[in-house]
């Protein structure tokens, strides 16, 4: 595609059709401090300054607790080896994540060492009571899901994580009462399940109907936008929380913007990089609870949680920005 296309300006944008709900359905829109009591101070020297306002924060539909709008996963980018130079340089990172407002993690045992090197990284800075752990179930039989799970209390250092999601819906029918099951049993705070591709959003969007999870986790960004005709209207009509993965299509998108200067509006709305252009793009559908996006970089995190600040995408942006990307 050129990029003359690609880099259309609004006025000569049509409607592309998408169900973009309306901005003024955003009501669960709060904001809240960056950092806590319990965070430590500021470090001194040149670390990657935090998000400049308050992060907004969406509520979760099951209970009304309220989280931050910028998350993080660790898929890829927390898959290092212990101990190691990138592990020390994750300290780094989680530190301007946990200082910025973030709280949501999002893992999984299918990730590598990345629920050790989680566990791990929590511990040592001392962030696992600020931090809303996601973690998945992604087995075949009963036997192996509550193996499965003793290993990821093990590797993520801890009995209980607030969210524990069912991966690409595998074998769910045996999945979803194991989850009830943890849940029940205080061990997970609240359950669901997730996808990752389109051609996963139809039996995902039966399975938010039919079963009415606290939460789905599902892929939504720029250039694959179609959960916003599918899980993300399904998910408001059962009272879902929901969580977007790949927001950045894995880092592909930006290997297809390269150097290319950001839409003329988006200054206006104090957006400074593609990064936080992908991210306000996700929150700003009013079905999205969070945003997971992964890094290993400092800067790019302090980046993404700038995100999390500032006016939303209208409609007609957000209609651009797809366009943009087709
Ligand atoms: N089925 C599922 O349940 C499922 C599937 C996919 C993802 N997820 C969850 O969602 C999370 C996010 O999805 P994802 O990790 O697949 O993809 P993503 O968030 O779309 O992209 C992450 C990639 O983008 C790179 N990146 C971040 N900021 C960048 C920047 N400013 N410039 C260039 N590259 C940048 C990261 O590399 P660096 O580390 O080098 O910054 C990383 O490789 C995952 O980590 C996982 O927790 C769940």
């Amino acid at each position: 595609m050129n990029s003359r296309r690609r880099f259309l300006t609004t006025a000569s944008l049509a409607a592309t059709g998408l169900a973009l709900a309306p901005l003024a359905a955003c009501s669960r829109d709060t904001v809240a401090s960056a950092g806590t009591a319990a965070t430590p101070a500021a470090p001194a020297g040149p670390a990657p300054t935090p998000a400049a306002g308050a992060l907004l924060t969406r509520t979760i539909p099951a209970t009304g607790e309220a989280l931050p709008v910028i998350g993080a996963g660790t898929s890829g980018s927390y898959e290092v080896a212990l101990g190691s130079p990138e592990f020390e340089a994750l300290k780094e990172t989680m530190k301007v994540f946990f200082e910025g407002g973030g709280r949501v993690f999002d893992t999984s045992p299918n990730y590598g060492n990345a629920d050790e090197v989680l566990g791990a990284l929590l511990a040592d800075g001392g962030w696992r009571d600020q931090c809303f752990l996601a973690t998945k179930i992604a087995a075949d039989d009963r036997a192996s899901m509550e193996a499965q799970w003793a290993e990821s209390q093990r590797k993520l250092q801890t009995e209980k994580v607030e969210l524990l999601l069912v991966h690409n819906l595998r074998a769910l029918d045996i999945a979803w009462p194991y989850a009830q099951e943890l849940k029940a049993q205080g061990l997970a705070k609240y359950i669901g399940f997730t996808h990752y591709i389109e051609s996963g959003h139809d039996a995902t969007t039966r399975a938010v109907r039919e079963l009415k999870p606290d939460f789905v986790q599902i892929n939504y960004s720029v250039n694959a936008p179609q959960a916003a005709r599918t899980v993300l209207p399904a998910a408001q009509d059962a009272g879902a929380a929901v969580l977007i993965n790949r927001a950045f299509d894995d880092g592909r998108l930006f290997a297809e913007v390269g150097n290319r200067e950001l839409p003329g509006w988006a200054a206006e709305l104090g957006i400074t990089s593609w990064a936080q252009l992908f991210l306000k793009f996700a929150i700003s559908h009013p079905a999205v609870t969070a945003v997971i996006p992964a890094t290993s970089r400092p800067d790019r995190q302090a980046d993404q949680l700038q995100a999390g600040t500032g006016p939303l995408l209208s409609d007609a942006q957000q209609t651009e920005l797809v366009r943009l990307f087709a």
